[in-house]
């Protein structure tokens, strides 16, 4: 084939055609320096070579002789200087335009360990005008303002750091159960059975439906999952360790700073507990895991949630990782808020629900650190929470994990693994029939076992300082609210 290329080409021989095409790869390859991303850029490591990079500017600064500009690739959350000869200057250089930038990479004069592209060559791939553009150079905006546009917030240093803390606390709490042994389960998210019981369900129906009228399209009602737990809990019957993360829907009409339509569990189902200590162990241990995974992976980033956004914050959350998280019983807490001369909107009395405002007490109570509470009032809690047959005060070996700044961040509880007293208790609410295949898995080698769920946004706003939920997840969800 050579040959062939050779005489179309009139040269003598097969290797002029081979100095031809190497040629023609040197050419190529000096015309187009290797891409790189920002962040490798930044670190050094490529000084003096001559690289190519893509990003959003973040600032232009016209000299005389000189144009500087910021670059941003969203691979972290440092921009890369780039120095150009004014020739290079564009009307189109502007804050938020997207450019591709070819240069060689030097050692800034004026900042040690700096480094910055002197440029060759500048292309203005994406016009912005920022005029309209919603960000103003040099401006920081608060949380609040960028949340009303879901579309171009990930464009700000701080929703972009944010979503890079995000992603790498998914990682961090994937690695917390890979090492820990734990087998991941892809739980559904269209599900028939409602796990919490507590009515707060999206049904699931086709927008334009070809069944006969009144006819479900899965033939039985069908919702948006509202928890994992029971399939986890199916799975404990061949796993001792399993786990789920993923999107959870809550029909909760609630504007609340901690409530969101749609949100990210993390569930973990242990087979063969003893007690409430086994699953307390793994909610203080991945929260210490994930936590500190994220500080030290994301320094800057968390950085600038600590120093700008929630200043202070990072004592708190030193504190949080310094000691392990006390226990205390609901009746404990009881009798602690109902010892208190703070006035609460909601009374307490034994048998109540706590409120985020007795959480809140409690947790600064326990010196503003994460806090256990224990066995909660049988009546309060799901059909599936084990019996801890206690008396006078009739509980359920249930335990919520609450934090400062957000109250409940984890729920969980031993599951009721004998089968008298859940097909007793599964009768009186009259559900015998819809969880008759529930009851199966304490039919065929139950054992004991329990589990929890965290929720991943409340988490991010408890190590982050975030006040509002709607601050710490792409794109929220909400009563009255689904932009996009
Ligand atoms: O306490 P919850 O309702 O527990 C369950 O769903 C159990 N079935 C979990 C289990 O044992 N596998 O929810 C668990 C956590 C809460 O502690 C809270 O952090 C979070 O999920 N959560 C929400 N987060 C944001 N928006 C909402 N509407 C939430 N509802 C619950
Ligand atoms: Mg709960």
């Amino acid at each position: 084939m050579l040959r062939a290329v050779a005489r179309k080409l009139s040269v003598s021989s097969t290797t002029s055609v081979c100095r031809g095409i190497s040629k023609i790869i040197r050419h190529y390859c000096q015309k187009t320096p290797a891409k790189l991303r920002i962040s490798e850029a930044v670190s050094g490591a490529e000084t003096g070579a001559s690289v190519r990079v893509q990003g959003w500017v973040r600032s232009v600064r016209a000299q005389k002789t000189n144009l500087f500009l910021h670059v941003n690739d969203g691979s972290s959350l440092q921009s890369l200087q780039i120095i150009a000869s004014s020739e290079l200057t564009d009307p189109l250089l502007t804050f938020g335009s997207a450019v591709e930038v070819t240069g060689t990479l030097k050692k800034s004069p004026h900042q040690k360990q700096a480094v910055e592209l002197e440029a060759d060559q500048i292309r203005v791939v994406g016009k912005c005008n920022p005029a309209e553009f919603p960000f103003k150079i040099k401006e920081r905006h608060s949380l609040e303002y960028i949340r009303q546009f879901p579309h171009l917030r990930c464009r700000t240093n701080a929703f972009s750091s944010l979503l890079r803390i995000r992603s790498e606390a998914t990682t961090a709490i994937h690695s917390y159960f890979k090492e820990n042994g734990f087998v991941q389960i892809h739980t559904p998210i269209i599900t028939s059975n409602d796990c919490e019981g507590a009515g707060e369900l999206f049904q699931i129906e086709p927008s334009s439906p070809e069944t006969e009228e009144n006819e479900n399209f899965f033939s039985v009602p069908a919702f948006l999952t509202v928890s994992g737990q029971l399939h986890l809990e199916v799975m404990s019957g061949a796993f001792s360790r399993v786990y789920t993360f993923g999107p959870t829907f809550r029909a909760e009409n609630s504007q609340s700073r901690r409530h969101l339509a749609e949100f990210y569990m993390v569930e973990a189902e242990v087979s063969f507990t003893q007690s409430l200590e086994d699953l307390t162990k793994v909610m203080e241990d991945m929260f210490r895991f994930a936590t500190e995974h994220v500080l030290a992976h994301c320094v800057e980033d968390v950085d600038l949630f600590h120093k700008h956004v929630t200043p202070g914050h990072r004592d708190t959350v030193d504190s949080m990782l310094k000691k392990r998280f006390p226990v205390i019983t609901y009746t404990e807490a009881i009798d602690i808020l109902n010892r208190t001369s703070q006035k609460f909107s909601f009374p307490t009395h034994w048998g109540c629900d706590l409120q985020t405002e007795h959480e809140k007490y409690l947790v600064k109570h326990c010196g503003n650190i994460p806090v256990f509470v224990t066995d909660y009032p049988y009546d309060l809690k799901p059909f599936y929470a084990r019996d801890n047959k206690d008396h006078p005060e009739h509980t359920a070996a249930a335990v919520d994990l609450l934090v400062p700044g957000v109250g409940e961040l984890c729920g969980g509880s031993l599951r009721e693994e004998r089968l008298d007293l859940l097909r007793a208790r599964l009768e009186e609410a009259g559900l015998e029939d819809t969880y008759s295949w529930y009851l199966d898995l304490r039919r065929f080698g139950s054992v004991p076992h329990g589990g929890f769920g965290l929720g991943f946004e409340r988490y991010l706003q408890c190590i982050l300082g975030v006040d509002n939920i709607k601050d710490v997840t792409p794109f929220p969800r909400f009563s009255r609210s689904c932009l996009l």
